[in-house]
């Protein structure tokens, strides 16, 4: 296998480094996933409740490289979970795209009539219109509901993984299912105190990277992809060239110490889980 790629449980290759285009919108996006393409990244991450796709999918065609060395993945949003809402969200999301085929196609989050969304992607899967499926932002119970009786297992749950959170229960479990654990956030959205610590800091000094490049490495060696948001070349390129950084054992623990061993986002806690569950479940019967 290609350096620089993880093998997924459906024998496909992912690249270990991707792009994430959350918030980046129309020319700009298209201009920074063209950037990205031409500093070496092969795998983009967009969603459909991102409002990018259209703008990715002009990327896709517009930056010289055939298709099939792009790795593309979009997402399903909660209120579309369920079977016959999952299958005409892909169908949107092709079209927004421009594309005959996602490599990736995950559901967002846990909500909705997750049996039929999941029973929905098997078939795209066999239709040809999505090459993997798999998960966003499920836990462990989240995961054995979904897979009690499914005919695929899900290749990738994408979770908010990084050094202040490291969350080392749920990735033995993906690990013994195995699922490949993909890291959303892996700078905590860069505004966490991540990129200035001084733990990671040392690490970067004693390996010669830069402190984002620390936080990859430490990513690939705990098993994950990683898909770092950047709008600015120098910092994609940065990103990407993580790749040939290696943590000794001594480093990766110093890292392992930072966790605080909860969510920096709000936005999934209290009151706000049982809420959504109530949202997917209504778009689910209306
Ligand atoms: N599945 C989900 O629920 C979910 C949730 C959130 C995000 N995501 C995905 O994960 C991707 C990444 O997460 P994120 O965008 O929230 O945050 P992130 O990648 O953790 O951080 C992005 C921030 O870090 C900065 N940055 C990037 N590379 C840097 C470097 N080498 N040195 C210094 N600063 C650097 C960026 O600034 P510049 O742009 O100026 O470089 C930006 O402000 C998203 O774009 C999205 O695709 C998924």
């Amino acid at each position: 296998m290609d350096e620089g790629y993880i093998r997924l449980n459906n024998g496909m290759e992912m690249p270990l480094v991707g792009l994430g285009v959350f918030r980046m919108k129309g020319y700009e996006c298209t201009k920074n996933v063209i950037s990205a393409v031409e500093s070496g990244y092969r795998l983009i991450d967009t969603a459909a409740v991102y409002g990018n796709e259209r703008a990715v999918g002009d990327a896709v065609r517009w930056c010289g490289l055939p298709r099939e060395q792009l790795f593309v993945t979009t997402k399903l949003w909660y209120t579309n979970c369920s079977y016959h809402n999952a299958k005409r969200a892909l169908e949107k999301s092709l079209k927004n795209l421009g594309l005959d085929y996602v490599d990736l196609y995950l559901i967002h989050e846990p909500y909705g009539w997750l049996k039929g969304t999941w029973r929905a992607l098997e078939e795209c899967v066999r239709e040809g219109k999505v090459r993997a499926i798999g998960l966003s932002n499920f836990c462990e119970r989240d995961i054995e509901n979904i897979t009690r009786g499914a005919e695929i297992m899900p290749a990738v749950d994408q979770i908010e993984l990084h050094p202040l959170y490291k969350r080392e229960k749920l990735l033995a479990y993906l690990n013994e299912r195995g699922i490949t654990p993909e890291a959303w956030a892996p700078f905590g959205a860069g505004k966490s105190g991540i990129l200035d610590h001084p733990v990671i800091a040392r690490v970067a000094e004693r390996r010669g990277c830069t402190v984002a490049q620390a936080v990859l490495a430490w990513l690939r060696a705990k098993g994950a992809v990683a898909i770092p948001k950047s709008s600015n070349p120098e910092r994609m390129a940065e990103n990407l060239a993580s790749l040939s950084v290696e943590l000794t054992d001594e480093d990766i623990r110093n890292i392992d110490c930072l966790d605080l061993g909860d969510s920096l986002f709000p936005w999934d806690k209290g009151i706000r889980r049982p809420l959504r569950k109530a949202i997917g479940f209504l778009h689910y019967i209306i």
